[in-house]
């Protein structure tokens, strides 16, 4: 197994991942029903953030935390993200960067999480 070595293996990273999102019954419901995301457009997209964040590059010129606000989701799923994306870099990737990836995963959702409570959004749990 190696590491995340070029945008190609960030591809495949994205791609799993998302695999992974869809065939989950709450997260699935989030991006697929709710939201009702535009895979070929969501997906590139991710693609670019990623490569941004693991090689500098500058194709990702978003705010992805707004993006976030109208979407219902509760505090419980953030953690069920991570382990999903923790587990889809696993299975394919080991080493300096997917050691990076796994720990921004973390960090931003920690901050998204933090943000949304801070909008109010976790009144319920
Ligand atoms: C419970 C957790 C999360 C859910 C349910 C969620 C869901 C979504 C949805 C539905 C979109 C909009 C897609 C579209 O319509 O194009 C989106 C966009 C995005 N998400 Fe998340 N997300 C979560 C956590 C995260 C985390 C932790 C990160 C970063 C590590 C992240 C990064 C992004 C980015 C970069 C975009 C694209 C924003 C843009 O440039 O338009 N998300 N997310």
């Amino acid at each position: 197994m190696h590491d995340i070595r070029n945008d190609s293996d960030i591809k495949k990273l994205v791609h799993a991942f998302y695999d992974r999102v869809q065939k989950d019954e709450r997260l699935g419901y989030i991006f697929n029903d709710y939201a009702d995301v535009d895979w070929d457009m969501h997906l590139p997209n991710m693609v670019d953030f990623w490569s941004k964040l693991l090689f500098q590059t500058s194709r990702y010129k978003g705010r992805p935390f707004r993006q976030h606000l109208p979407l219902p989701i509760e505090k419980d799923d953030f953690s069920q993200w991570l382990h999903l994306f923790e587990k889809t870099v696993d299975a394919h990737y080991h080493g300096e960067k997917a050691q990076y990836a796994k720990e921004m995963a973390g960090k931003i959702a920690a901050s998204f999480s933090v943000r949304l409570e801070m909008e109010g959004k976790f009144e319920n749990n």
